[in-house]
């Protein structure tokens, strides 16, 4: 039996197509995820019931086939390990509470793989039920993205594309930003590391704010703090391929290539085909349909489909979206686009 084409694409092969799974693939888009989250009391506990996440886990693998399954979670749960309160107010979205200081947080951050060892309990359930030929993803935040909301919980910015509070924190009080990515740097690596541990075959940083960013700050925020987490999960004993997903970094996605030690670089939407070349040149890439074609389907999906084919299919490419799917996508859509790249009769 030979290896997951998923992993094979994450490992530099150029395949016949693309291995595909879609970012937020659980979700609102299926009746069988809405009928299981209404049994749950909230989104949290959701994320924590080893039982739960393991079936939302899988039900998109069942309904579509996806090559890889990703551990249903939330990059929010570091913030809650990390002893900051954390909820989910429905139809708004996610509410934090005030950020304990850096040197509390420090304390608890060498803590924060056992503190979530329920996601560990999932993953190994899922592993258990998935056919030796999918791969299971296992996943965090990057540090500064989930600083973002962290920092800006009281403020209700949240859900605002440029995270401003968050950024003019980090310009005006770099002291307390900058022991915050710290302590995310040790938390998300323990977290990685006990996942691995438990049956994570990849791992996937989620950067979904590094747009927007002036040079200088994205060397500060997104550069050096991923180039502190790959190393640092490293040394801790992972090593299981790392993606990451720089969200929004434009032009800025090839130097991320370049001088971050990662296995893959996730691209987002409105990521050129021809950066996404170039930065193809460098490392794998996955990505990067646009969420709102895949919701408007018809001729126009199949034609991008094609377009990502041709430019992107002749080196090591994973087929995914550019950011996640949305709760409104019909489920036809999804099997138009798997049936396009080959991956569905
Ligand atoms: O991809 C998957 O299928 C795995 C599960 C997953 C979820 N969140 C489940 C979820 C993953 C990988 C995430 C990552 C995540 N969470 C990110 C990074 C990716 C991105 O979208 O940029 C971010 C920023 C979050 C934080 C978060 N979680 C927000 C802003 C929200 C509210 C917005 C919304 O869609 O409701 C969530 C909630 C959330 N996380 C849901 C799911 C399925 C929906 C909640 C529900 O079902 O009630």
């Amino acid at each position: 039996m030979s290896d997951p084409v998923f992993l094979r694409a994450l490992r530099g092969e150029t395949l016949e197509r693309p291995p595909v799974w879609f970012m937020r693939q659980a979700g609102r888009y299926l009746p069988e995820y809405r009928a299981l989250r209404a049994e749950a009391p909230d989104f949290i506990a959701f994320c924590l019931n080893p039982e739960m996440a393991a079936e939302a886990t899988l039900q998109p693998l069942r309904r579509f086939g996806f090559d890889a399954a990703i551990i249903f979670a939330d990059i929010l749960l570091i913030p809650q390990a990390l002893g900051q309160e954390v909820w989910f107010e429905a139809g708004e979205g996610p509410r934090l509470g005030a950020m304990p200081s850096p040197g509390h947080m420090a304390e608890l951050a060498a803590g924060a793989g056992d503190h979530l060892g329920a996601v560990g309990r999932s993953l190994s359930l899922v592993r258990e039920q998935l056919t030796p030929e999918k791969a299971l993803i296992g996943f965090c935040g990057a540090p500064w993205t989930v600083a973002t909301y962290m920092l800006d919980g009281e403020h209700r910015t949240i859900g605002k594309g440029e995270r401003a509070q968050a950024r003019t924190y980090a310009y005006a009080d770099p002291k307390r930003v900058d022991a915050t990515l710290d302590v995310l740097v040790e938390a998300s690596a323990r977290y990685l590391k006990m996942q691995a541990d438990a049956g994570a075959q990849a791992l996937q940083i989620f950067e979904s704010w590094a747009e927007g960013m002036p040079d200088d700050l994205f060397e500060r925020l997104v550069l050096a703090p991923h180039k502190a987490l790959v190393a640092r999960t490293r040394e801790l004993g992972v090593t299981v391929p790392l993606i990451g997903f720089p969200r929004g970094s434009a032009a800025l996605a090839e130097r991320y290539a370049a001088e971050v030690p990662i296995d893959a670089v996730g691209l987002d939407t409105a990521c050129p085909l021809e950066v996404g070349k170039r930065v193809q040149a460098i490392k794998p890439i996955q990505g990067a349909l646009d969420p709102l074609l895949l919701r408007a389907g018809g001729a126009a999906l199949d034609r991008r489909v094609d377009q990502l084919m041709e430019a992107w299919g002749q080196g090591p490419w994973v087929f995914n979206l550019g950011h996640g799917i949305l709760p409104d996508v019909p489920i036809s859509h999804v099997e138009q686009v798997l049936r396009r790249i080959g991956a569905q009769d």
